[in-house]
């Protein structure tokens, strides 16, 4: 999704735009700009495409200037162009505008207060620029106020003004930013890696606050533009996570990462045999008032719900539903006191996850978050929150991410079931003794020979036109997250299946060119899924199975086989999972795909 960058002090802001913007481009994005302000007045320059085409275009002109705004854009109103790009600019090119989100109602503010104006984009951004100049009474800031009471939809808007060159105004409604205290140089940033090169000191901005960034320091203000006192916070993340480490991309990074996450996502949260979240507390009686959960999410988050319903239906026996974010809030759903409602988001800002939160809390229900950015709409406006601590995760396709969301739903199973006094505390125990012993293992997965293995059976994938996943129960959610995985990085056709339902239809489209990969982990559905392995087999389709470690059945009956060390059974979608993560990632770097970004999709989707 887009980026923003802004910058006043003594560096040259033309240097740390660029600089801040490619610590960006994991975001996705399809155009950048910078807008500077120097001896000309206004100067903006945009380029279509990657950040380089921009550096390009910019390389002789010698620019220079201590104050600046930048972005990079992912199109929503106006497809990808050099002038759909931000900054936008108004009439009398005396303001630029970079913006995040959507203005809801740009079409009637244009026809309200614009008419008859030229407009240089099809974007709505361009009508904020716009209304800057048509408000301008010879004081940003209350210019800046006039327009926000008139705009209807979500935000983050970063402003210059040629005439007050010694300020960037800030605002935001819903869509995130963050503001870096340095000392002489104030910086703002829709993310944090674009800050963190120079400064580790930071500002959360909340809703409605205007920020006002000099030289000399960030002043934060009211609607009315009284001052407001806020925390300095410093930011955890060093700079060398937010790097590739050596790995040719980020999604391997993060893959090899998740045993160490894992342990982050577990330490201090398991006491003895029982649970404990340093983030909240339930009483017995709030839990037992629980009658019904809804797990609401998108993409890959959602699949994590699904693995959540199943641990916690089983734990703390209380009906779950999974649901789909952008279905959720439009489906009149039934919620009351009496439900709680559990959102996942890695990013805490998925624009129809917000809006499902929100949602629930208008019907009275508690929302408990699952996610891993401090500071994020979801997390703020949650009643409880759980966080991954995955540490930044910058490959738009999510791995750690996913596994770490199901780490915290085991833990969450146990903690609702042991605050619920549930008779299972043996279960319970032999699960947190699973979750202390999976980093360990999972190195297991990790290795190059495993690798080797993987990359050999990535080979046979490469060029199918369609794959299926099929598993039973914990196997066909995972299932479910492989297949995502594929299809988003290496752009093949992937379906995933209970493997059960295959023979009432999809067994039709089953023949030798399509591969199937057939998770066969949990032991309890063993013998029906290998029972659907032998369908596809009569088909002539190439299996490869994903087995546990000592099983010496599968070989009779499948093409491939790639096995996980045994852990306890009930934990081991977490592990699981893992090869399907790097069959994705070995199968799209054999066919040459772009797997950090991959085509038309963004890492944080804040739009609905
Ligand atoms: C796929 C992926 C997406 C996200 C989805 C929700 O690899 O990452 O499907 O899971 O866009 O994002 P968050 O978790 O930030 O709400």
């Amino acid at each position: 999704m887009c980026g923003i960058v802004g910058y006043i002090g003594k560096q040259n802001a033309v240097d740390v735009l660029i600089d801040g913007l490619r610590k960006l481009e994991y975001r996705g994005y399809d155009s950048s700009g910078i807008a500077i302000v120097d001896h000309t007045g206004l100067n903006v320059q945009k380029a279509e495409g990657k950040l380089a085409n921009l550096q390009e275009k910019i390389k002789d002109d010698n620019l220079h200037s201590s104050i600046g705004i930048g972005h990079t854009r992912w199109a929503t109103h106006g497809r990808p162009s050099d002038y759909n790009a931000h900054p936008h600019t108004s009439q009398n090119g005396r303001f630029a505008v970079v913006h995040n989100g959507i203005v809801e109602n740009y079409l009637s503010l244009k026809e309200t207060y614009l008419a008859g104006e030229h407009f240089t984009s099809e974007t709505d951004t361009e009508v904020v620029a716009h209304l800057l100049e048509k408000f301008y009474n010879g004081n940003f800031e209350e210019t800046v106020v006039k327009v926000l009471d008139v705009l209807e939809g979500a935000y983050a808007l970063v402003m210059v003004c040629a005439d007050e060159p010694d300020k960037i105004i800030a605002c935001r409604k819903d869509s995130p930013m963050v503001l870096g205290v340095g000392e002489g140089e104030s910086f703002i940033a829709s993310d944090v890696p674009a800050l963190l090169a120079y400064t580790r000191n930071c500002m959360y901005i909340e809703k409605g606050e205007l920020c006002v960034l000099t030289r000399d320091g960030i002043t934060i203000k009211n609607h009315a533009l009284e001052v407001i006192e806020k925390e300095i916070h410093a930011i955890e993340w060093d700079a060398e996570a937010a790097e590739k480490e050596g790995f040719e991309h980020f999604m391997l990074k993060e893959i090899f990462e998740q045993p160490a996450v894992f342990k982050k996502t577990i330490a201090g949260r398991i006491q003895g045999a029982s649970v404990h979240f340093d983030e909240f507390e339930l009483t017995p009686e709030q839990v037992q008032k629980w009658k019904k959960i809804y797990i609401v999410a998108c993409g890959t988050a959602y699949h994590a719900g699904l693995v959540g319903k199943q641990i916690i239906e089983k734990m703390a026996r209380i009906p779950v539903e999974v649901e789909i974010a952008s279905e959720f809030r439009y489906r009149d759903p039934m919620l009351d006191e009496d439900t709680l409602v559990i959102v996942i988001s890695q990013s805490g800002e998925t624009a129809d996850t917000v809006a499902a939160l929100r949602e629930a809390k208008k019907h009275g229900c508690k929302v408990m978050a699952i996610t891993n950015v401090v500071g994020s709409a979801i997390a703020r406006e949650s009643d409880y929150v759980i966080y991954i601590w995955a540490g930044p995760e910058i490959s738009v396709a999510s791995t750690k991410a996913y596994t770490t969301m199901l780490i915290a739903e085991y833990l969450l199973g146990v903690y609702l079931a042991q605050q619920k006094g549930m008779p299972n505390a043996e279960e319970r125990a032999a699960i947190l003794d699973g979750l202390q012993n999976l980093p360990e293992i999972t190195e297991q997965v990790l290795t190059d020979d495993y690798l080797a293995q993987i990359q050999n059976a990535a080979e046979g994938f490469k060029d199918a036109n369609d794959i299926f996943f099929i598993g039973r129960g914990f196997d066909w959610a995972i299932a479910l997250e492989g297949s995502l995985k594929l299809k988003e990085i290496s752009y093949i056709h992937a379906e995933a299946y209970a493997a059960g339902e295959l023979k009432h239809g999809t067994l039709a489209l089953v023949t030798e060119e399509t591969p199937v990969i057939a998770i066969c982990v949990q032991e309890s559905t063993y013998d029906k899924t290998a029972s659907n392995i032998k369908e596809v087999k009569a088909r002539e389709a190439k299996v490869l199975a994903i087995i546990n470690e000592g099983d010496d059945q599968a070989q009779k009956f499948v093409d491939q086989t790639l096995s996980i060390p045994k852990i306890n059974n009930f934990i081991a979608p977490v592990l699981a999972v893992i090869p399907l993560q790097l069959i994705s990632y070995y199968t799209a770097k054999a066919r040459g795909c772009e797997i950090d970004q991959p085509r038309n999709l963004a890492k944080s989707v804040t739009v609905e």
